[in-house]
């Protein structure tokens, strides 16, 4: 695992419902994404992560899978697939598709079958119980609100969702759904794909029992409980034997709950498991009474320390991935930075700067290399998200949230911020669609989009191409140790990398306020590796400009 290809690659997601539409019909599809695939060239990347493209009735936008060996219709064909990928390779650029096998789609044909019968091949596949006294089996909450379990007629019993009622959970300790699964991803193996993101991977396994878990404060229900399940590591050690040994594959886990002792097995570089664990400590501590549904910001001395504990217990061990933002996240520039023109580019790239020195794989989430923002939806109306919508519904009948609180934490936190179209150029729909795109363009694309930032060089698109390019150059950013400076400082994230006898210095500042730092003596004849303001060779007092960042290097 010492030089794996993975560890100094970044890696670009696609979420592509948004990315380009080829058609007119306002959804973007395969072809939209052949067509732009010189760009992605041009930023760079190594990698694409595709967010679902199989067979879907759409109730999750693809994260409902109905047929694992099709494409979706919407989004186009298998051969569209096909020269989709050998465009990727011919540009140097791999394909790591989503892989969703905590559920499928209730129209999946297993689940069409195992509803049919208590007596049916199929049963076991999914988690069927008998009510508990007239109710649900357990008091289980769903992740999309609302009871965890949905009552089937059929057979007088419920089946376990973890997410809304049409994604049915699969029953992994059940020997054949995991020969089912892993036949599967050897089949897209063999078509030549390059690795998996593996949807909340860290669900798979629940507890024996399925036991009531502790209700949460004001609601009659309680968390499943379901990450990191007795058997989950036994599980992923059986597929990278069957399957991922045998392939040159990069893996990600997406691990909710995950905490560094846990992900230290689902991402040891002993390689028994996965390559690298999403965690999301970083992005929950924002959260407050209502989980995501707040306007709390975090504090940067929480942030750091977070990401800081990420750096150093993972360091040896196991492989961070590094991302502020993807299709289930708000725009990272308005989340922990700031949106507001003046503000927004140094932002954007002051944010970037910090994440692409970390150590780990970065990610790039579609249109955060170009300052995307949140959007302004005004109502519900305007909201396409089921998460979203079921949580508005869900707090405003309570009535612990009004309306409008609502509406205003789901334009801060809701994941259709990050959903709305691409935005290619200042033309109606801002170019991603011919049609009438099937969420609303964010009004800002006459600002903000891909036209303006090329002809741009000191645009956010450049700087995260030089930020791409010089990961390949400098083996201390993939290798080097990380060490945090000045934890309690405010405004300024500050944190050395180290490789033998080289060092880095990356001093980042999040406020809006002009701050001073002293760069340590060791600095002093450092040259400038990056920054994202024009300035003179820092030395001695360094004046930090709003959103200014600066990596220096020890020759
Ligand atoms: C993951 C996906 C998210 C989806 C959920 C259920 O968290 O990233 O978009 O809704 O799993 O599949
Ligand atoms: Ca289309």
């Amino acid at each position: 695992m010492k030089n794996a290809w993975w560890k100094r690659a970044v890696v670009y997601q696609i979420y592509p419902r948004s990315f380009m539409d080829s058609n007119g019909d306002g959804i973007g599809d395969l072809r939209g994404i052949i067509s732009r695939l010189d760009y992605l060239k041009e930023l760079g990347v190594d990698v694409v992560w595709l967010s679902p493209v199989y067979q879907s009735p759409n109730d999750d936008n693809g994260y409902d899978i109905s047929d694992y060996r099709a494409i979706m219709e919407e989004f186009g064909t298998m051969e569209d697939f096909d020269e989709m990928l050998s465009g990727m390779h011919e540009r140097g650029i791999r394909l790591v598709m989503d892989l969703v096998v905590n559920h499928t789609s209730d129209e999946h044909a297993w689940f069409v079958e195992s509803r049919s019968g208590v007596d049916n091949p199929y049963r076991d596949y999914y988690i069927w119980r008998e009510g508990k006294d007239g109710r649900e089996p357990n008091n289980w909450e769903s992740c999309f609100s609302g009871s965890a379990w949905e009552y089937d007629g059929t057979t007088d019993m419920y089946y376990l969702h973890l997410f809304s009622k049409k994604q049915p959970d699969l029953n992994w300790d059940n020997p054949k759904v995991r020969q089912e699964v892993f036949d599967m991803m050897d089949w897209w193996c063999r078509k030549g794909i390059d690795g998996f993101r593996m949807d909340v991977i860290s669900l798979i396994s629940k507890k024996p029992g399925l036991p009531d878990g502790e209700p949460v404060p004001g609601s009659e229900y309680a968390d499943h409980g379901c990450a990191n399940g007795p058997r989950v590591h036994e599980y992923l050690r059986e597929m990278n034997q069957k399957v991922l040994s045998r392939y040159d594959l990069m893996t990600v886990g997406e691990c909710a709950g995950v905490t560094t002792r846990e992900a230290e097995k689902y991402a040891s570089l002993d390689g028994t498991e996965l390559n690298m664990v999403f965690q999301f400590e970083h992005v929950d501590l924002d959260n407050g009474p209502y989980g995501k549904w707040t306007d709390r910001r975090v504090d940067l001395r929480d942030l750091k320390q977070m990401m800081d504990k990420w750096q150093t217990k993972l360091a040896g061990k196991a492989w961070n991935s590094l991302f502020l933002g993807n299709h289930d996240q708000p725009r990272c520039v308005s989340r922990f930075g700031n949106d507001d023109p003046r503000y927004r580019v140094s932002c954007a790239k002051m944010l970037a700067t910090c994440l692409h020195m970390m150590q780990g794989t970065p990610y790039v989430y579609q249109g955060d290399e170009i300052g995307m923002t949140n959007c302004p939806f005004e109502t519900l109306d305007d909201i396409r998200d089921i998460e979203s919508i079921n949580a508005f519904h869900k707090y405003t009948g309570s009535g612990q949230i009004s309306p409008e609180d609502m509406m205003r934490y789901i334009r801060l936190r809701g994941r259709d911020n990050s959903r709305t179209p691409m935005q290619w150029d200042d033309g109606p729909q801002a170019g991603f669609t011919t049609g009438q795109p099937w969420i609303m363009v964010n009004p800002n694309y006459k600002e903000i989009n891909v036209k303006k930032e090329l002809t741009d060089p000191d645009s956010v698109f450049h700087y995260y191409r030089k930020l791409i390019a010089l990961r390949k150059q400098e083996d201390i950013i993939t290798e080097g140790s990380c060490q945090l400076l000045e934890p309690d400082h405010e405004k300024l994230y500050i944190y050395t990398r180290t490789l033998d006898t080289e060092k880095l210095l990356v001093i980042c500042n999040f406020s809006e306020d002009e701050t001073v730092y002293e760069i340590p003596a060791e600095f002093s004849h450092a040259r400038v590796l990056i920054r994202n303001l024009p300035g003179d060779q820092p030395e001695g007092t360094l004046r930090l400009r709003p959103y200014e960042a600066v990596v220096l290097k020890t020759e």
